[in-house]
């Protein structure tokens, strides 16, 4: 459902951004735009400043300076849950879902500003779009494998319909042999037309299934291409994704 990622307005934009933590600034004048169905990985070293503009955009930290638009309206000023309610859904690495609630109530606080009837459509969406969840709704979702437990983090996020997703290291402490059905699972987002814009360490692997990939370096964005061009080109895979030229 992705359109022409060259003529549609963009669904993120994000212009001249800095940001930081206190006094010590990480971000400095990022420039990137996410198209309306796109899927757009952020790679780079450690330290690079990717989770700190995952934050930043969802604004759990405050730019320094910038601009942010979701949906051609600036971001500025609001507070995250009035951002959740523009459209914008985050999954943070960490502490994701709620463990002592079942899969079912974690639904429901995704969708909690749904009417109630639309709220049980989306529940059945969810089951519709993750299997395993429908059939564990009334499990308590800390006793959830790693995997159904990102799959319920990103089903939460997804509840209210968001134009756009930021996903911080959907694979992390995922079983190395299941980390390709996380990123099915995301690609498999593109039928429902929501944007992502997803932090991977396994950043070769991820580009396989994304559009675009914007590399990132001292909290500056040091280039971005297709996902195609990436994979191509040998210094990126000898610098950043963990290939030599021998294979
Ligand atoms: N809460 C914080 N307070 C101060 N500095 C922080 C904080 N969080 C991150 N930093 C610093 O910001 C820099 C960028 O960190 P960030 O977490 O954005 O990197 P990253 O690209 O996500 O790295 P990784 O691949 O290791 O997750 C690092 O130098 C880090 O030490
Ligand atoms: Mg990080």
């Amino acid at each position: 459902m992705s359109g022409d990622p060259a003529t549609d307005p963009p669904v993120l934009q994000v212009e001249g951004l800095d940001a930081g933590y206190g006094d010590l600034q990480i971000l400095f004048a990022v420039d990137i735009a996410v198209a309306p169905g796109e899927q757009v990985l952020l790679f780079g070293p450690n330290g690079a400043g990717k989770s700190t503009l995952i934050k930043a955009l969802a604004r759990q930290i405050v730019p320094s300076a910038g601009r942010v638009q979701l949906n051609g309206r600036a971001t500025a000023g609001l507070a995250p849950e009035a951002l959740a309610a523009a459209g914008l859904g985050y999954v943070p690495q960490v502490a994701n879902v709620f463990t002592t609630l079942s899969v079912r109530e974690n639904l429901e606080i995704g969708g909690v500003r749904l009417a109630g009837r639309r709220r049980r459509q989306r529940i059945a969406d969810m089951g519709e779009l993750f299997p395993r969840l429908a059939e564990r709704l009334d499990q308590r979702a800390g006793t959830l494998s790693g995997g159904e437990r990102q799959m319920l983090a990103l089903a939460r996020a997804l509840m209210p319909e968001p134009s756009v997703i930021l996903l911080d290291e959907p694979s992390a402490g995922i079983a190395p042999a299941l980390v390709s059905r996380i990123f099915d699972m995301v690609a498999g987002l593109r039928a429902t037309g929501t944007s992502v814009v997803m932090v991977e360490q396994n950043a070769k692997q991820a580009l396989a299934y994304v559009d675009r990939a914007v590399l990132m370096e001292g909290g500056r964005v040091r280039l971005q291409d297709s996902a195609d061009a990436l994979l191509h080109r040998a210094d990126i895979g000898a610098l950043y994704l963990g290939t030599s030229s021998a294979s």
